[in-house]
């Protein structure tokens, strides 16, 4: 096994059993766990070069970025976020600025954009360096997943390391999953599931995934040797699921079903499904919003190569 892929995977089992290098928790807050941005920050440290940089898709109010940032003050960070979502009084840019001056960091650059724009003009941003860790953590619909992977491959870097936040989602891992089988030169690393969204967690069981992956998490690794197995995220081949996508979006009013969606929610009008024969094996088991279809899956794996070494 070559010297930085045995580094990679250093770091993903030093953080999973010591989780964060370095935690500020009294300025930075945000969705992710220990062990996940614990690995990001010794990734920093480990395997970043002056020709390099790192790349996150998603900051929200900075947790990822800024905690990665502080550890490799001699890197360059980049983190795109258009300020979409969790944002209602549009207070997270400044929040982030703020916070980054708080704890001395001058090593971040925003890039306040759509992803795919960011993306698909990504040297405006990042000149000549070539992305060495890249961390996809914003939207978490399919496409967008799957874009995430497909854009950003002209600007990774030969040994580049990619982390895909919330692969608890099954549409994540589906993504995921179809990088992988196209692009052979990209192998699963390791994987990590929790049983659930945190959001849908008790408190104790919360505490756990805050310590550990949060969502759930893919690490691929970019495999030019070809020493890792072929090893992909677990998913189902449901065309019942994906395929029938297409009659919702081919209905007259598809970008109101959302709306329409979140009325029903509102005024209770599931309620009205107390009437249907078997309400209770249709939604046992399920989540008002962030079902993941994890349960059940490894609480941590690493590609078959690693555990064989
Ligand atoms: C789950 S949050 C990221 C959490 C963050 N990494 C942390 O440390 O707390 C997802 C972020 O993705 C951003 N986002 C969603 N859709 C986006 C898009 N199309 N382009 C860029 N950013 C987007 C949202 O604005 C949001 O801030």
């Amino acid at each position: 096994m070559n010297d930085h892929l045995s580094k990679v995977i250093n770091c993903i089992k030093d953080a999973n059993l010591k989780g964060a290098l370095m935690r500020r928790e009294d300025v930075l807050t945000g969705f992710s766990g220990h062990a996940l941005y614990g690995t990001l920050q010794r990734l920093s440290k480990e395997i970043l070069t002056k020709e390099t940089c790192y790349l996150e898709i998603g900051v929200f109010q900075g947790l990822t970025l800024l905690s990665t940032a502080m550890t490799s003050p001699e890197h360059e960070f980049f983190g795109i976020d258009n300020f979409a979502f969790f944002d209602p009084d549009k207070k997270n840019k400044q929040l982030i600025e703020e916070r980054a001056k708080k704890l001395d960091i001058t090593n971040i650059q925003l890039i306040n954009k759509d992803y795919e724009d960011a993306l698909e003009n990504l040297s405006t941003y990042i000149g000549n360096k070539k992305v060495a860790i890249y961390f996809v953590d914003g939207p978490h619909d399919y496409r967008s997943q799957l874009m995430c992977l497909l854009l950003i491959k002209p600007f990774l870097a030969e040994n580049a390391v990619i982390l895909v936040d919330d692969s608890n989602y099954r549409h994540v891992r589906q993504a995921n999953r179809d990088f992988l089988i196209t692009h052979p030169e990209f192998k699963l690393l390791y994987q990590a599931y929790t049983e659930a969204h945190p959001a849908n967690l008790s408190e104790a069981k919360k505490e756990k995934v805050v310590q550990g992956w949060w969502n759930g998490i893919n690490i691929i690794y970019r495999d030019k040797n070809n020493e890792l197995d072929a090893f992909y995220p677990e998913t189902i081949r449901d065309r019942s699921l994906y395929e029938n996508e297409h009659i919702l979006q081919a209905i007259r009013y598809p970008e109101h079903l959302h709306l329409m969606w979140r009325i029903f929610y509102k005024f209770r009008l599931i309620e009205l499904l107390k009437f249907i024969k078997k309400p209770k094996a249709i939604f046992q088991g399920k989540y008002a919003s962030g079902n993941t279809y994890s349960e059940g899956l490894t609480e941590g794996e690493f590609n078959k190569t690693v555990q064989a070494s």
